[in-house]
């Protein structure tokens, strides 16, 4: 049996950072409000494009591995923040790497997108159709914010990592998953603004305005988590026991609380980032997967849960095998351009360009969107 081990990893964090403090500066929120409910501090502005975050962090996680980019020979953008939609944003990757043999698509799932593009490639490297993949988890999300909603604007933040995937016969990498989609909630989370149902009435890149049922979207996120966590577990025949990190999405810290309990997993075992990055849908699990490896949390040999929930909403639990190797093979020189102007000033900048325009004519009253 074919399997695809993780033997690379990769991530690129934006430097700029807005803290709670920022927020509360043009929003009417506190530090406390913050922290109480979501557990986040600050998160991160980035100043370049999306695509760039991903080819910096497609590049260290190729140097990790020890391998070169014409050795790959599949790319998987997980994304919903598309710097284009046509041609792709993984083509735009494959060039900068040089991976001029790879088959390159995006894949969108919002926040778990990067999962779900894990279980492409893997499926894919199962079948014989690629040996060497790149999987990458990317969000931009600062420009299309909407950030005078402190329901929404306080909750994420812009990330990006990679993992290299590579065809082997030992068995490592996802050992199962579930993935679904509790569609009938699919009206708790849109982005109103992106898209040609917009678009073609004339609403501006950016415009945008975000329809947001946080405690519904709460209540259906750890169901989902904990019934898709137990699921995978038991298809596996492992038991809570015997996971030795969790690495989940990080929208809110009282969610990962309830779903690892609720799953008799201590919190000693999970990987946080959410106070530093807030949520970054694609970004967050991989980033976090990247960072238990930097902090030397990640054992050689450990078994790893990856619980996960987005837009549509979809949901999905990955368990993965980790290999031997915990440390780079070797570190890439990629770096970002030097960011020149505070993540508040960037903020303020994007706020300034929405309230100049004024016509909100094409959000609303899209009834053929509006009844699915
Ligand atoms: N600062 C201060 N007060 C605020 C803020 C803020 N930023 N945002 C909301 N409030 C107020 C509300 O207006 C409300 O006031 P009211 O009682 O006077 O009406 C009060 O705080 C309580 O609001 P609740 O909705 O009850 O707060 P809750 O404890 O449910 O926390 C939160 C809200 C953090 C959004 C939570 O519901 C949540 O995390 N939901 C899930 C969100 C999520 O994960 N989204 C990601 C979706 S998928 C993806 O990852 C892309």
């Amino acid at each position: 049996m074919t399997y695809a081990a993780i033997t690379g990893w990769g991530k690129c964090m934006p430097p700029a950072t807005l803290t709670n403090e920022d927020l509360s500066k043009f929003l009417d929120t506190n530090d406390e409000w913050i922290v109480s409910r979501t557990g986040m501090k600050e998160r991160r502005v980035s100043h370049v494009s999306a695509t760039e975050m991903a080819v910096i962090a497609a590049k260290r996680a190729l140097a990790c591995a020890g391998i070169e980019g014409g050795q790959v020979d599949l790319i998987i953008y997980g994304s919903c923040s598309n710097d284009e939609q046509v041609p792709n944003c993984a083509s735009g990757v494959q060039v900068a790497i040089g991976a001029t043999k790879a088959a390159s698509m995006d894949l969108n799932t919002a926040c778990t997108s990067f999962l779900y593009s894990l279980t492409a490639a893997t499926a894919m490297i199962r079948t014989g159709v690629a040996k060497t993949a790149i999987v990458i988890g990317v969000e931009l999300i600062s420009p299309f914010m909407d950030w005078d909603n402190r329901n929404v604007a306080v909750l994420f933040g812009d990330g990006c990592a990679a993992v290299v995937l590579q065809a082997t016969d030992k068995q490592e990498g996802i050992l199962g998953e579930e993935l679904g989609c509790l569609a009938d909630a699919r009206q708790t989370l849109r982005v109103r603004g992106m898209g040609t149902a917009y678009t073609n009435r004339g609403v501006t890149s950016g415009d945008t305005e975000w329809d947001f049922d946080g405690q519904e979207i709460f209540k259906r996120a750890v169901q989902g988590m904990v019934q898709a966590s137990q699921a995978v577990m038991k298809k596996c025949g492992v038991t809570p026991d015997d996971i030795d990190l969790v690495v989940p999405h990080q929208a809110n810290l009282r969610i990962i609380d309830a779903v690892v309990s609720r799953s008799g997993i201590p919190m000693e075992k999970v990987m946080l980032t959410v106070q530093r990055y807030g949520n970054m849908s694609a970004a967050t699990v991989p980033v976090a997967l990247a960072e238990s490896l930097e902090e030397g949390r990640m054992k050689p040999g450990a078994l790893v849960l990856m619980p996960a929930f987005g837009a549509g909403l979809t949901v999905c639990a990955h368990l993965v095998r980790w290999g031997d190797r915990v440390t780079p093979l070797a570190l890439s020189d990629a770096e970002l351009p030097p960011v020149k102007k505070s993540a508040l000033d960037m903020v303020q900048d994007i706020r300034a360009r929405k309230h100049r325009d004024t016509s909100k004519a094409g959000l609303h009253g899209l009834t053929f969107i509006e009844q699915m």
